[in-house]
Formats: structure tokens, sequence, C-alpha cells
């Protein structure tokens, strides 16, 4: 099958993720003011702002991990959608294997009772052919690079078939061949219909990585972070390598440098 190249227009639908006014402080100091946000079916939003303004916050309010005060709110499309995320680090069990840290993910919480043992084996194995692991599925995370180990991330956040995946920062502890690799990696499992992939949000530090791989940059103001710019990225799909030299490419690259401030 052919992957999905031509995507739906995301202003005929609700958005997946809306933010309205969410602020949030820890221990009276504010971290997050008055966010609000869309992010679109099918849509691959990147966050930009300063060291400590609140990025990780921001995806740990998606995710459910910490509330909103004072009247924000969060909606998703859909009930209650499968949300995965894969956090900077890979941290995956040193005593498991590449396939059973996949399989403990699905063996979680609710996750365990909708997947049985021999299914979870089936789903993990399928995740790390997705992300090209198969090999090396009996491998433990020490016998593998950093970037497999980040791969092996991926899986595990794509194997309970989310439809919203939070990155944060995955890959800023690669080598720029092996970072630049893995986001078309990244890109192409977005785009496989095989995936019930439909809606990313990636936290990164990188100007030219957020343009390369996304639709739209939300650009965040230092802490407490507000969303100061929304600069959307008039980019074709399929995104591949030598696109940098587009004059479209380095027209939103100054256009985000201009904006990104530091505290
Ligand atoms: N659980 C917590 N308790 C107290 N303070 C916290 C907690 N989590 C985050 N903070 C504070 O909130 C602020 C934002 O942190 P956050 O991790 O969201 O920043 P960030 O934008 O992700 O930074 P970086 O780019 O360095 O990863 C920081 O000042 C941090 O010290
Ligand atoms: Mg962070």
């Amino acid at each position: 099958m052919q992957p999905a190249l031509v995507r739906e227009n995301r202003e005929d639908r609700p958005a997946a993720v809306r933010l309205r006014n969410c602020s949030l402080s820890f221990g009276g100091v504010p971290v997050l003011k008055n966010v609000s946000l869309d992010v679109y079916r099918n849509e691959f939003v990147s966050i930009l702002g300063p060291s400590g303004c609140g990025k990780s916050t921001l995806l740990r309010l998606m995710l459910g991990l910490v509330r909103p005060e004072g009247g924000g709110t969060i909606d998703f499309a859909g009930k209650s959608p499968r949300i995965g995320i894969v956090f900077q680090k890979p941290v995956l069990m040193p005593w498991l294997t590449a396939l059973q840290n996949v399989e403990l993910a699905l063996s979680l919480g609710e996750n365990k009772r909708k997947w049985p043992k021999r299914e979870r084996r089936e789903k993990a194995e399928e995740a790390l052919r997705l992300v090209g692991l198969q090999d090396f599925r009996r491998h433990y995370p020490h016998q593998l690079s950093g970037g497999m180990q980040q791969r092996v991330a991926i899986a595990r956040a794509l194997a309970t078939d989310p439809e919203i995946l939070l990155l944060d920062e995955p890959f800023s502890a690669l080598d720029e061949l092996n970072r630049e690799k893995l986001n078309l990696e990244l890109l192409r499992l977005w785009e496989n219909p095989r995936t019930s992939l439909s809606t990313v949000v990636m936290v990164t530090h990188s100007i030219p990585e957020s343009v390369l791989m996304s639709d739209r940059v939300l650009v965040m103001s230092p802490r407490p972070a507000e969303v100061t710019a929304v600069v959307p990225v008039p980019l074709k799909r399929p995104r591949e390598t030598g696109m940098e030299k587009d004059p479209a490419f380095y027209h939103t690259v100054g256009e985000l440098r201009k904006r990104v401030r530091q505290p």
C-alpha cells in the first residue's frame, strides 16, 4: 500500500487537541500562562521555546499528568484518544530485551486487559518491525546504539496504537546524521496507513528540524510561557532531505529565528 501522502484539509475537522487558557504554576512559580492552542488531526506540530519555559510541562498537561489551574480546559476530539509519549531519554528497562520493553508497555494498566499475552507479543513484534528493529528484538538496551534505543522507545509508544503522539526532544541526544535519518523515518511512520497515528506534537530545540517535520510551528515565550507565534510551514509533503535548499525552508527558518527569544 502507498503511504497516505495527501493529507486531509485540517480546517474541515475539529481539533484533535484543544487547550484553552491553560495556566500552571509549581510552588507559586508561574510556568504556563494562558496557553491556548489547537492541534488538528493529521497534523504535525512542533513546539519551540527557550530552555525551562514549560514545553515538557505542556506535554505532561496534554497527557493528563498535571492539571491546568483556574478554568483552563483540555479537550480531545473523540472521547478518550490513545496518546503515546516518547521522552527525551529512552528510559528502557536495562534487564529487559527490546521486545520485552515494548511488551511491558502493553501489559500496564488497562492495556493488560485489552491485549492478552499472545497478542501482546504480536503487537510488540509488529511495532519493532515498523521501526526496523525486528532483528534486534532479543538484544538488551546496552547492546543497542543510542539511536536504536530511541527507536525502541518509539516502538513502545507506537505499540499501543496511539492516535496522538507526543515527542519530547526525542532525538536531541543523537548526532546530526542519525537525527536526520530518524526524523525522516518518523515522518514515514506517521504517513504509513498501517499505523493509527494521526496527530504529532513534537518539542524540539532545533529550528531547522521543526521546519523539516512540521505543518505548523508554535513558539513559546520564556517562563511563564505563552504561545507567542504560530508559523505555518509552506513545504509540500512528503518531506525529503535536500528540502533545506528550498527558499521556503530558509525563509521559514528565518521567521522562526526572529521569534524565538532567549530568557
Ligand atoms: N514537578 C515540578 N515541580 C516543580 N517545578 C517544576 C516541575 N516540573 C517543572 N518544573 C519547573 O517548571 C519550569 C518548566 O519546566 P519544563 O521542564 O516544562 O521546561 P522545558 O521548556 O521543557 O525546558 P527544557 O527545554 O530545558 O527541557 C522549570 O522552571 C522547572 O523547574
Ligand atoms: Mg523539556
